[in-house]
């Protein structure tokens, strides 16, 4: 196999100048026992790639420099640790690799073989690294922490965006009634996933147009604080809010320490004195291949699928940073590394 390979990194932390992420040559990775080396096929873009790679969590986990962007992957298994028992050389498969791997869009990434499943089989392989980190935040969201049981009625906000896509879905699977919030012009696109009812942030207010009370209010959007607390208003006694958005995770990781908070996934309830009137819960998504495998099944039975807005070649990976910087991304862009596999 080729010792070098052409990957889309940033060599130091970019303060969010993108013109600093380029495609290099680098030494492909070397596992361990309990890791695995994929050929990737494809990658997607999640606003931590640019986080990461901008340096806003350098204060809370270590970062391996050169940093090859990317937390989502899906490939061929080409080499496997002399521990690793889950998956075989050949497997067609899809990981969220991890924010401490990265490595999507060079053309080989490592991770540890528990964060691998098999790929759905349905849809493109380069494609299905769309279905994976925002899947599984998706999936913990609704089923490990929102503890979603069919018949509730849950709140989305940011309900077209590329976790909150899943949300939808995956909510609808499971038989709830969904009301999905989002801008006016992202509406349709949450209507065509499934919502039973649609909200346009800018203009109304889910407390005010929902009827009766709710079960679950999740938020994966930039949705201020007073508009979840306004939500809040018509949450039933005992419901559970959970908020993964950006600025909440990180004042997750400096509560907890990043590399706990990145390593396994962090929970926790806030704040303390209404605890006995609802949860509220910020968390970080972590690796889970069960939860992915289910992910695969479901897309194969085609009872969900990934909202993908754009296709684009690893090369113009900078564009998607750069359209994200400006507001402008909807859905999961799957970015195709390498389709001839
Ligand atoms: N905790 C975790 O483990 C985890 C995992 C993945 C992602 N995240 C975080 O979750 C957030 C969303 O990620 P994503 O990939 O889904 O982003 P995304 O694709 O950009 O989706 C966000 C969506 O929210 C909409 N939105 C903006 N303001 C809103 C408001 N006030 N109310 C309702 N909707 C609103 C956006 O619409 P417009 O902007 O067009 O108006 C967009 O459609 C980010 O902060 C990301 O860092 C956290």
């Amino acid at each position: 196999m080729n010792k070098s390979m052409k990957a889309y990194l940033v060599e130091e932390f970019d303060n969010n100048d993108t013109s600093k992420m380029q495609i290099a040559t680098i030494d492909v990775p070397t596992i361990q026992e309990d890791e695995v080396l994929i050929q990737i096929a494809g990658t997607s873009f999640n606003p931590a790639d640019r986080q990461v790679a901008a340096g806003e969590y350098k204060d809370f986990f270590s970062v391996p420099m050169p940093y090859v962007i990317g937390m989502d992957g899906s490939g061929v298994v080409v080499e496997i640790g002399n521990k690793v028992t889950n998956v075989q050389v050949n497997d067609r498969v899809f990981s969220y690799l991890g924010y401490a791997y990265g490595g999507g869009a060079g053309e080989f990434a490592v991770t540890k073989a528990s964060n691998v499943a098999q790929a759905p089989k349905n849809i493109p392989l380069s494609d299905a690294a769309t279905a994976t980190g925002a899947a599984l935040t998706a999936w913990e969201t609704l089923f490990e922490n929102g503890k979603l049981e069919p018949g509730q009625k849950v709140i989305v906000n940011g309900a077209s965006g590329g976790v909150g896509s899943f949300v939808v879905q995956l909510a609808k699977w499971k038989g709830a009634y969904v009301i999905g919030v989002d801008a006016p012009e992202h509406l349709d696109a949450v209507k065509m996933l499934g919502a039973d009812q649609v909200v346009n942030y800018k203009v109304e207010k889910a407390e005010e147009v929902v009827e009766g009370e709710v079960d679950l209010i999740i938020n994966f959007s930039n949705a201020p604080n007073s508009q979840i607390q306004g939500q809040m208003s018509i949450l039933k006694k005992g419901g559970i809010v959970v908020n993964g958005n950006a600025a909440s995770a990180q004042d997750m990781f400096q509560k907890t320490g990043g590399n706990q908070a990145f390593a396994d996934g962090v929970v926790f309830d806030e704040p303390e004195d209404t605890k006995d009137d609802f949860e509220y819960i910020v968390f970080a998504v972590h690796p889970d291949s069960s939860a992915l495998t289910r992910i695969a099944e479901l897309i194969d039975e085609g009872m969900i699928k990934p909202y993908i807005t754009k296709r684009i070649d690893v090369s113009q990976l900078h564009e998607v940073h750069n359209s994200y910087l400006k507001g402008q991304n909807v859905g999961k862009v799957a970015v195709i590394v390498n389709d001839q596999i």
